[in-house]
């Protein structure tokens, strides 16, 4: 009698590890579905707000949608989707943009896949990890240079006088300079709880 109250007192514990442990494949899927979709959303709306900005006033009068619109498109999003995301890249301009050491691997993986030769458009990455409270999903999508980010992001004989001096006055830690059309800026980081 005794061991089988045990197993059945254990049983819960049991289910709820393994639920714990393995999300199922197809909410992983759907997770990973859910991800994409966001940041594709994301890339495109910020690139139509860019090209705009960068029309009207050129890459200098541009730099306010990198640093006001940017954070408040991708806020927006989180609210929506309740998901956390943010830009990251080892060379970050936003100080709060250091990559983390998922972040950092995900980078590594996804430099040597557009290096053998993937499509930039579609590449990214995702897994589910364990965090304090519990699995989290993690996904990154490559933001890769393309030759419009080169007036604010490329060797600095691309910047513009202007642009040289706002990056300057409101970034005296950028790093975020040096870049060449196909190379990987950083990426658009994605987290939600599972
Ligand atoms: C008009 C100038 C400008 C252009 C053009 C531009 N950026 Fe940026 N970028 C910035 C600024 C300014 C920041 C810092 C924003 C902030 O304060 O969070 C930034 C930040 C970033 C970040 C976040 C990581 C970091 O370094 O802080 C990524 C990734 C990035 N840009 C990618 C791109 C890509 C890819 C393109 C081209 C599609 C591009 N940028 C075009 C000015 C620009």
């Amino acid at each position: 009698m005794k061991p089988n109250r045990l197993v059945l007192a254990l049983l819960p514990v049991a289910l709820l590890a393994g639920c714990a442990s393995a999300p199922s494949a197809e909410k992983q899927a759907a997770m990973a579905d859910e991800a994409r979709k966001t940041a594709g959303g994301l890339i495109q709306t910020l690139g139509g707000e860019l090209k705009a900005a960068m029309t009207t006033g050129g890459p200098a009068n541009a730099i306010g949608v990198c640093k006001e619109k940017a954070p408040q498109i991708a806020a927006e999003a989180a609210q929506r989707t309740g998901m956390k995301i943010k830009r990251v890249s080892p060379k970050n301009r936003n100080p709060k943009g250091v990559p983390d050491a998922w972040e950092t691997q995900a980078l590594a993986d996804l430099d040597k896949r557009l290096a053998a030769g993937e499509k930039p458009e579609t590449l990214d990455t995702w897994a589910v990890v364990d965090a304090a409270g519990g699995k989290e999903f993690r996904y990154a999508k490559a933001l890769v240079t393309q030759p419009v980010c080169t007036n604010c992001h490329g060797p600095a004989e691309n910047l513009s006088p202007e642009v040289k001096a706002k990056l300057a006055a409101e970034y005296p830690d950028d790093k975020a300079i040096g870049y060449a059309p196909g190379s990987i800026r950083g990426v658009l980081s994605i987290r939600k709880p599972m």
